[in-house]
């Protein structure tokens, strides 16, 4: 049997053959390279909902199963048996890191985790009410020019050191953007803390590094919160071709450095049908406001003629339940007493899932509810006010853009991406 697809136009019955590529696990591809040569026309496929943009080790998505692995491992085992860094060392190395692996892959994010002085005034010319997403942008760009000398695009060899400086440094960025927000100095990481740890200490720390203080005493971060946090950035840490990593590729693809095209993938996560949904969900629950206002605003989503949708729901992938908001809905039930999770937005959420996940409209559109819709009731426990919830994706997906990178630069046979179009006008 021919491992081929041969298709056929039937204005004039010439037939064309292209080859099949199987994959190790999930669908196969039709290659379509020698399409145009072949038949003098273009492909189109509008969002790219049936084109695979590129081969990949790294991430594997079922979304009819419902079902998340980075490098072959299961979402569930990385969430409940591994950490954050963990996750990072085997989005980048392929392997689990053994125990000396992980103390020096942690020791080493600590130390690059400062930034220049001079970032400072990046951040110092933005207006205090911009979005932390957009100086997030910027700066991460701006540390383009801070490594520039260091790296050499050709060289393999360089990748890695690439990869674990802005794994360390994307926390110390996002932390500048949101205290630039509040008009509050500046505090770099502190070595002695872990990863996830350290971004927390920075968001919420005074200037000489104490936490706030009550009349209880010093609020030190509790361990609870860094795992709930750490979880979160796991389930963010990388998920195939979505908008934001197409972006980091595409800008990849012209040769660009590695932090520009990270730059661009955090400006494509930030608009609110990918990334900035998170922040968009927990305004809507508010916005909702009571449980018995839930019917009205599910028959708002349900309406043709009405732009309303529910923040939250629905995957271009996912065809079922995402896994990682099973494991966020999991992670908010146990935190729900010690973290003092806001029960009105609990009930408001629990009230819309049950709906949703009952009516006609959602069942067969096949719209259940994704990573975003819990994970604003968590990081809300947590303190982190609405405008870091975007930025704290971006922490966690940074490895995953970074891995992305080196993969496309590694790949032999890696081109410039550059798509044609139907053109329709005069
Ligand atoms: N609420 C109500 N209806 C919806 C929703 C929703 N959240 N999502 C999709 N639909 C409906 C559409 O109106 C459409 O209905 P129709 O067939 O009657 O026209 C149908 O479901 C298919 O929707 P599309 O927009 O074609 O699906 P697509 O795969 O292109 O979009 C997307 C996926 C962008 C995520 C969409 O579901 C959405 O806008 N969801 C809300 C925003 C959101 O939660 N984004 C986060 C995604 S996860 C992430 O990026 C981390």
């Amino acid at each position: 049997m021919k491992n081929t697809m041969t298709m056929i136009d039937n204005r004039n019955g010439k037939s064309y053959e292209f080859n099949i590529k199987d994959a190790t696990r999930g669908p196969s591809v039709v290659d379509i390279g020698s399409f145009y040569a072949q038949t003098g026309m273009f492909t189109y496929d509008n969002g790219f909902t049936s084109t695979a943009s590129c081969k990949s080790t790294i991430t594997f998505i079922d979304g009819e199963k419902g079902e998340l692995r980075y490098r072959g491992i299961k979402i569930e085992e990385l969430a409940t048996k591994h950490n954050y860094l963990e996750t990072c060392y085997l989005l980048l190395n392929s392997e689990l890191p053994n125990k000396e692996a992980l103390v020096d892959f942690d020791l080493e994010l600590r130390h690059r985790s400062l930034l220049h002085e001079n970032l400072k005034n990046i951040f110092a010319t933005f207006p205090t009410d911009a979005h932390p997403m957009a100086a997030l942008s910027a700066a991460t760009a701006a540390l383009s020019a801070f490594y520039y000398s260091h790296l050499n695009i050709a060289d393999e060899n360089d990748y890695q050191e690439m990869a674990r400086r802005i794994i360390a440094k994307m926390p110390t960025l996002a932390a500048f953007a949101y205290r630039h927000s509040i008009g509050a100095p500046f505090i770099q990481p502190d070595i002695e803390r872990s990863f996830t740890e350290n971004f927390l200490y920075m968001l919420r720390a005074y200037p000489g590094g104490k936490m706030h203080i009550g009349k209880d005493g010093e609020h030190k971060i509790k361990e609870i919160e860094i795992k709930a946090l750490d979880t979160i950035f796991t389930l963010h840490a990388d998920h195939e071709q979505n908008a934001s990593t197409t972006t980091v590729r595409g800008v990849a693809s012209t040769g660009a450095h590695p932090y520009v095209a990270i730059s661009a993938g955090i400006s494509a996560l930030w608009g609110r049908a990918h990334g900035g949904a998170n922040e968009s969900v927990i305004k809507q629950l508010e916005m909702i406001g009571s449980v018995d206002k839930v019917d009205e605003f599910i028959a708002r989503a349900k309406d043709p003629d009405d732009a309303f949708r529910l923040m939250g729901f629905g995957h271009r992938v996912y065809k079922n339940f995402d896994p990682r908001a099973k494991i966020l809905k999991n992670l908010q039930d146990q935190l729900k007493d010690e973290l003092n999770l806001d029960s009105n937005l609990m009930k408001i959420a629990n009230k819309i899932e049950e709906i949703a996940l009952n009516d006609e409209y959602f069942i067969s559109r096949k719209l259940y509810p994704n990573i975003d819709f819990y994970s604003g009731i968590i990081l809300t426990a947590l303190q982190i006010p609405k405008s870091m919830f975007t930025p704290i994706f971006v922490i966690g997906r940074t490895v995953g853009w970074i891995t992305q990178w080196i993969e496309f630069k590694k790949d032999k046979e890696n081109k410039i991406a550059r798509p044609r179009q139907l053109y329709l006008g005069k």
